[in-house]
């Protein structure tokens, strides 16, 4: 999604803005520009379809000087990834100037009213309209103008804004899309996301919906949507930029599947029981959790994947209803909740527009929330509050397929499922403790796990070049085949699917012919012997099945497939968070022998803050 930045101080604000927008290139991008103003005032714009190098070279053709600025990466919605369509957008006149993130709903009603007023649009975006509002609207000073714009506004946005008129003032202003702010030694930065102000500042504030910041050399001030001044705490950032950079690996997407052993450490450490039974991380009272009726979690893509682990882990252990459910599905269907039912929101960003609209949709109607998330001080763990937050430490996620999140978040619903099992008189203290202490060994055996990688590269070698992969399961290993088809297709571009290994039978069988390739995951013993009458269907159609299996069930699973992925032994819950490792790596390795773009796979957004 897009991205923002801005600069206020006394330095050439070009290089600070580039160096923003490489740290959120992240997000997904397919144009990019800045607006400086410089000497005598004027604003200065330059943008690029593309990559961030085709703006820096533009720049380093036609530089643009001044000491305060704002920058972006655009994401296209509305009108093609082109030249005119990037941002910033300008008014006539070219006085004002806007970098905004999110959509605007409303902008073909202002459009029109706009240009009966005497604006001309030269672009096809939604943002244009924000820049002709503000001129429209300007009255020798810009927060004015602002809080009446963002009245008229409707929509999610994260703006950015300098004016001519206003030389030595940034202002910003949000509402549903994440904006940052940030001032040290007579300088602020705005940003999207904290990786932009790291090399400037640790000390950070995030704005609220409808709030605009008016920035100079003297600081910062922030007023809610009728102008009053309203005071934020600054937010400490205590994690490192390094470990936001990519630390010898290739790609970041490597780098964090390799991480996920101390995310998996750092997340369970400060989880585990004191006093056993007493989990004192968990919002509920045991009272509560036994009058719970039902749960429903909700998230979207991957984050949707771990949540469905959940629905088989919290109702194995904890004995009670669990839907999950995508959260675009979720906001429109006039869903059933209410007191008595919790509902949980899972999201790597705490930012995912679909997300935090069904989490509103959910409080609105009654019901108890909590979210897991792994970005503190987002949006979402804004809005549900801290005790009901559930923060994953995976430490910031950059590339675009999520990987270590999704670990954690899984990690976090069998913790979920443990204490409310536990809670509930579902699961015996036995049971829990012994439970507790496989999650204590998971990291070291997710470091075995990762040894898979050299045989992974080989099989990827030989493969990248399919069309189509499947892969299959039951039970648990059936929504593991879900993220590992979704983590292959989005980074490798290869078609992929995922299907209930019973349920081959039923339609998809018919796709299977010699040279199509099936990866199954094989995890469950209980569900050993139907996998395997399963796969012999599949090879007898001559297509070739490489497994991925747990350690003691190998010997069972030879000579029904052709290659073997052993993974170590652990808990039968927990041994989908071991094999997800290879089933990464695959995907990983299977996009590098594609020569694909891996951090940042064409029309993906790592943050999705629109509908
Ligand atoms: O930030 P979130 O966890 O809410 O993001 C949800 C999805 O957009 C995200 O998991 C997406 O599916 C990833 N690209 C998958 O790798």
């Amino acid at each position: 999604m897009c991205g923002i930045v801005g600069y206020i101080g006394k330095r050439n604000a070009a290089p600070i803005l580039m160096d923003g927008l490489e740290k959120l290139s992240y997000r997904g991008y397919d144009s990019a520009g800045i607006a400086v103003i410089g000497a005598g005032d004027r604003i200065t714009v330059r943008k690029a379809k593309g990559r961030l190098e085709n703006l820096a070279a533009l720049l380093a053709a036609s530089p643009a000087e001044g000491c305060v600025g704002i920058g972006h990466t655009r994401w296209a919605t509305h009108g093609e990834p082109s030249d005119l369509n990037a941002h910033p957008h300008t008014d006539v006149k070219g006085g004002i100037a806007v970098v905004h993130n999110g959509i605007i709903e409303n902008h073909e009603a202002l459009r029109r009213f706009l240009t009966a007023e005497g604006a001309v649009f030269v672009s096809q975006t939604d943002t244009e309209v924000i820049a002709h509002l503000l001129k429209h609207l300007y009255r020798g000073d810009m927060k004015e103008a602002l809080l009446r714009a963002i009245a008229m506004l409707e929509g999610s946005y994260a703006l950015g804004v300098v004016c001519d008129a206003e030389p030595g003032v940034l202002y910003c202003a949000r509402n549903d899309s994440p904006l940052v702010v940030g001032f040290r030694d007579g300088e602020g930065f705005i940003a999207s996301d904290i990786p932009a102000l790291l090399s400037h500042t640790r000390d950070v504030l995030f704005l609220e919906d409808k709030e605009i910041a008016r920035l100079d050399l003297g600081g910062v001030s922030v007023y809610d949507a009728y102008g009053t001044p309203s005071h934020h705490e600054l937010f400490h950032v205590d994690w490192d930029i390094d470990s936001a950079e990519k630390g010898g690996y290739a790609h970041y997407m490597l780098k964090e599947i390799h991480e996920q052993p101390e995310a998996l450490q750092k997340t369970f450490a400060p989880r585990r029981p004191q006093t056993p039974g007493v989990y004192e991380w968990l919002p509920l009272s045991p009272e509560e959790a036994r009058r719970l009726r039902k749960i429903s979690i909700v998230a979207c893509g991957t984050a949707y994947h771990a949540g469905v682990i959940g629905k088989y882990a919290i109702e194995r252990l904890a004995r009670l209803p669990v839907e999950a459910e995508i959260a675009s599905e979720y906001r429109y269907r006039d869903p059933i909740i209410g007191e008595e039912e919790l509902f949980i929101a899972v999201s790597q960003s705490g930012e995912t527009a679909d997300t935090l609209a069904a989490l509103r949709e959910a409080k609105r109607r009654g019901a108890r929330v909590m979210a897991v998330c792994n970005v503190v001080g987002s949006t979402i763990a804004r809005e549900v509050g801290e005790v009901g937050t559930l923060y994953t430490y995976a430490g910031p996620e950059i590339a675009v397929a999520s990987t270590k999140a999704y670990m954690t978040q899984v990690e976090m619903m069998v913790m979920l499922a443990i204490a409310l099992g536990e809670l509930r008189g579902t699961l015996p203290r036995q049971e829990a403790d012994r439970m507790l202490r496989e999650l204590a060994q998971l990291p070291a055996k997710a470091h075995q796990a990762l040894e898979s990688e050299p045989l992974l590269q080989r099989f990827a070698a030989g493969a990248s070049q399919k069309k189509h992969v499947f892969f299959v399961g039951r039970g648990l290993d059936y929504a593991l085949s879900m993220e590992a088809a979704l983590k292959l297709k989005e980074v490798s571009y290869i078609f992929s699917e995922a299907y209930a290994a019973g349920e081959l039978k039923h339609g998809p069988i018919a796709l299977l012919q010699p040279g199509r390739l099936v990866v199954a995951t094989i995890t469950q013993p209980a569900l050993l012997e139907k996998t395997i009458s399963n796969l012999r269907e599949v090879t007898a159609r001559g297509a070739t099945v490489v497994a991925v299996c747990r350690e003691s069930l190998v010997e069972k699973v030879e000579g029904s497939v052709e290659q073997i992925i052993p993974i170590p032994d652990a808990d039968d819950l927990l041994a989908p968070l071991l094999a997800v490792i290879p089933l990464q790596l695959f995907a990983y390795c299977m996009a590098v022998s594609r020569g694909c773009d891996v951090d940042k796979p064409r029309n993906l957004a790592k943050s999705v803050t629109v509908e």
